[in-house]
């Protein structure tokens, strides 16, 4: 069989609508948004904003969350459109297998792995680092060497700090408990992350009121500092561009939604509202913080990873301060379940496919989840979060995502050409333009993350070659068909 053999859209909708490795149809549009939102708002808002600001963009870092948020949108637009299209699990990876084929779509699914897998780790060791903290401001001391991987040397948000520790304890705890939950249901999980939504969006426009009438407008002049060096990204234009790079963290998960697209009641009405209406959402109120952030506290004085806190310091509101961090406790929360869902639907799919053994797609009788697939998730990541420094990995998610965008991007224009005919409930407006905007700013941001993690991005890619040439392509369920006939 052809490495670039596409999987026919009739048979991936009719394998999805059938037989054993059946998902459930519940999630609601409301739901679907607060699945968005629940991935979007996490350590990217409250640990890099501040320090983007301080260091690239100055009070103009509003402008980065603009730039990122339509490398976001035109990304965004296109996986409606597919998502329509295509209502079943398994998200950029299923589009490409309907698009660009089997090759491609293998690499984008192991791909997703830096965003999923790799992205809920990176969160999960922050989250334990503000849990810590809070449990320290009720009394409760959780000894410093069980809370950092060896490799590491951590400091929390409340100025304690070590070398470097033994094991990331309360880490591996939030994943367990995350991914438990998830095997348990998906109805579950989604009213969970309901409520930690309100949590933590409640908190953020509480900070965004009552911040408002203390922002200092001279904090906002320049709004474009000019750059001391001229050197690319230190301040002035470009400085806003390598901010984008950075706080694009803030934006990744949007995406996820579409992993839970045959889990929606009605994808074609529901899942360009659940994938835009999040995003859009979420950069207004990310445009809000920023501009009452860097109004309170000027933009040098921000190289903080606890930036908020900061600035509430310098208001009355003293007592927000705890609010914060439990707004972010629960925000970290969420973003760790959507990822965690999100991997385990697009490996569903893989395995559903042949591409990855059986294990991985076969459902739970009661609880009617890919549960196998949780648990070895739920060890993978543990495992990860408890001995690995994962700042660096942090911004392997953001390559792994971009890439992923890319992908997605160009799929539609192959679509367009390959199946021009096909119904598509929800139609991406001024193609060729928006995709290959989508593809231009997406890379234009991966080109600004640096060599180095380029080379992650090809050693990663190396390894999943290296397992689809020796399982995946002679297990195909594609290939097989091929050979039958
Ligand atoms: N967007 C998610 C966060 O900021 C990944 O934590």
């Amino acid at each position: 069989m052809s490495l670039f053999a596409t999987k026919p859209l009739e048979r991936i909708i009719s394998e999805s609508e059938g037989g054993e490795h059946q998902l459930k149809r519940t999630l609601t549009a409301s739901q679907l948004v607060a699945l968005g939102i629940g991935a979007i708002i996490g350590a990217g808002l409250f640990s890099l904003t501040g320090p983007a600001a301080a260091l690239h963009a100055g009070p103009a870092i509003m402008l980065s969350f603009v730039v990122a948020a339509l490398g976001c949108a035109f990304a965004g637009i296109c996986y409606s459109e597919f998502s329509t299209m295509i209502p079943v699990a398994g998200s950029a990876y299923t589009y490409s297998y309907a698009t660009m084929g089997e090759l491609f779509a293998w690499i984008i699914g192991w791909d997703l792995v830096l965003e999923y897998a790799v992205g809920a780790s990176t969160v999960a060791t922050s989250w334990s680092r503000y849990m810590v903290s809070l449990l320290r401001d009720f009394g409760i001391h959780v000894p410093m060497e069980f809370a950092a991987g060896p490799f590491e040397s951590v400091t929390l948000p409340d100025g304690t700090s070590i070398a470097s520790g033994i094991i990331n304890l309360p880490a591996v705890f939030i994943v367990c408990a995350v991914s438990i939950l998830l095997m348990i249901g998906i109805q579950e999980s989604a009213k969970v992350n309901s409520i930690i939504v309100c949590v933590k969006v409640s908190v953020i426009i509480l900070f965004i009121a009552f911040g408002w009438s203390y922002v200092n407008p001279a904090n906002h002049v320049p709004l474009i500092p000019e750059s001391p060096t001229g050197n690319f990204g230190d301040f002035g234009w470009t400085g806003i561009v390598r901010g984008a790079g950075i706080i694009f963290f803030a934006y990744i998960g949007f995406d996820a939604v579409s992993t839970a697209a045959q889990e929606a009641q009605r994808p074609q009405r529901d899942m360009p509202i659940g994938i835009i209406g999040s995003l859009i959402v979420c950069t207004i109120l990310y445009i809000a913080f920023s501009y009452v952030l860097t109004g309170i506290v000027n933009y040098k004085e921000l190289n903080d990873p606890a930036a908020v806190a900061v600035a509430i310091d310098r208001t009355p509101y003293i007592w927000l301060r705890k609010w914060v961090k439990i707004a972010i406790i629960a925000g970290y929360t969420s973003v760790i379940l959507v990822m965690l869902l999100g991997q385990s639907r697009v490996f569903f799919s893989m395995s559903r496919d042949g591409l990855l053994p059986k294990f991985f797609s076969s459902i739970h009788p009661k609880w009617q989840t890919p549960w196998r697939s949780n648990l070895l998730f739920m060890v993978f990541v543990s495992v990860m979060s408890a001995f690995l420094p994962l700042s660096k990995l942090g911004e392997a998610t953001s390559i792994g995502t971009l890439f992923a965008f890319v992908l997605v991007c160009a799929g539609i224009l192959v679509m367009r050409k390959t199946n021009p005919n096909l119904e598509r409930p929800f139609k991406t407006p001024m193609v060729p333009l928006i995709p290959i905007l989508g593809i231009a700013v997406n890379l234009y941001l991966m080109y600004g993350l640096g060599m180095e993690n380029w080379m992650r991005l090809f050693i990663w890619m190396a390894l999943g070659l290296l397992v689809y040439f020796s399982y995946g392509r002679s297990h195909s369920r594609l290939g097989a068909a091929d050979k039958v006939r």
